[in-house]
């Protein structure tokens, strides 16, 4: 197990796949100080993350600071080039098969003190780390990101069957020098904590809107500007302390036979996915996408995440 985390030298990194969240991770730590390789074997991969690095580098950081963050950043096309990290993160497209593969080729590459992560949005930690021998699944941990990865400060830090403290701590060590926020999350569990709460309050929205109790732009507005607003402050467990958990109770006592709770996606979304529907980046979702309007709202709902955030944190700290 290395330590370096713990001394003032950042451990060096690898992260592997420089797609969306792959390219967002490697700006991120790069700029935190931590020298990292960035692999990604797809032919133009590492252009298109070159480029959305420069983007990223010049709305967090001074001119200066973007170029100290690219000298500690070096691309590569071949996994072996990870071989020199403390700490890997995997970010490649969520596949069981291809994740294992990997995994596989960089538990051969990497000394047996490496941890290896994987930013799986939901597949089983335990699952993609049978790839790795016995005593490495105790340095294989979870690690996932929100989207933007630069910009969201949570990451939920996840344990497997065999994943021992010293390396879920590390990572959280990790974590916090690059200034997250990390939780551990203490076991497997399908969608860890963000997506189970994301996907309840999502099919009961989307039901709602099948129901035709209200337009979408309508739901929208109820929870942005009632609980959504409320929830950058107050996470819902504390909402109900402050609420009161028996007036929660009686509510819940007729409520919940009333609630959504289909096993299956709904035949609304199904429709949509077999439309082609499939939100922002085709055009059309919930709503209409024009492209130079896409454009214009992904910048500024980005810009404004980074100035909430930074806000909130600086109203904590106080
Ligand atoms: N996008 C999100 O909002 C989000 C949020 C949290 C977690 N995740 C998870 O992060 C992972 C990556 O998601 P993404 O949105 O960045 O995907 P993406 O498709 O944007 O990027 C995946 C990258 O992996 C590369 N790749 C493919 N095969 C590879 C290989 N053999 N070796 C190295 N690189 C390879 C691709 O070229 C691509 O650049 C997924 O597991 C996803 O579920 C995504």
């Amino acid at each position: 197990m290395t330590t370096s985390a713990a001394s003032s030298e950042p451990p060096r990194l690898a992260i592997i796949g420089a797609g969306s969240m792959g390219s967002g991770l490697a700006a991120l730590f790069a700029l935190r100080g931590f020298p990292v390789v960035l692999v990604d074997p797809v032919e133009g991969a590492l252009a298109r993350a070159d480029a959305a690095i420069d983007r990223q580098l010049a709305a967090l950081a001074t001119p200066e600071q973007a170029r100290a963050a690219r000298a500690r950043l070096v691309p590569a096309t071949a996994q072996a080039a990870a071989a020199q990290a403390e700490l890997v993160i995997e970010a490649v497209p969520e596949k069981l098969e291809l994740k294992r593969r990997i995994f596989a080729e960089l538990d051969a590459l990497c000394p047996q003190r490496t941890v290896l992560a994987t930013n799986t949005s939901g597949l089983s930690v335990n699952a993609i780390a049978v790839a790795v021998s016995p005593e490495r699944r105790k340095r294989f941990v979870g690690a996932h990101f929100f989207s933007p990865a630069d910009v969201i400060p949570l990451v939920e830090v996840v344990r497997g069957d065999s994943t021992d403290e010293a390396s879920s701590g590390f990572v959280m060590d990790v974590l916090r020098q690059a200034g997250k926020r990390p939780v551990l999350v203490r076991r497997d569990i399908p969608g860890f904590i963000a997506n189970r709460i994301q996907h309840a309050l999502a099919r009961e929205a989307i039901s709602l809107l099948e129901k035709g109790v209200a337009s979408a732009a309508d739901i929208d507005e109820v929870v942005r500007w009632s609980l959504g607003i409320r929830l950058a402050l107050t996470g819902p467990l504390e909402q109900r302390d402050l609420n009161g958990i028996d007036v929660h109770h009686a509510i819940a006592s007729y409520l919940y036979a009333d609630l959504e709770n289909r096993t299956t996606p709904a035949p609304l979304m199904a429709g949509m996915v077999e439309r082609g529907e499939i939100g922002a980046k085709a055009g059309q979702g919930f709503y209409p996408w024009p492209a130079e309007q896409r454009e214009r709202h992904l910048a500024d709902k980005s810009q404004a995440l980074t100035e909430l955030a930074a806000w909130l944190q600086q109203r904590e700290a106080q």
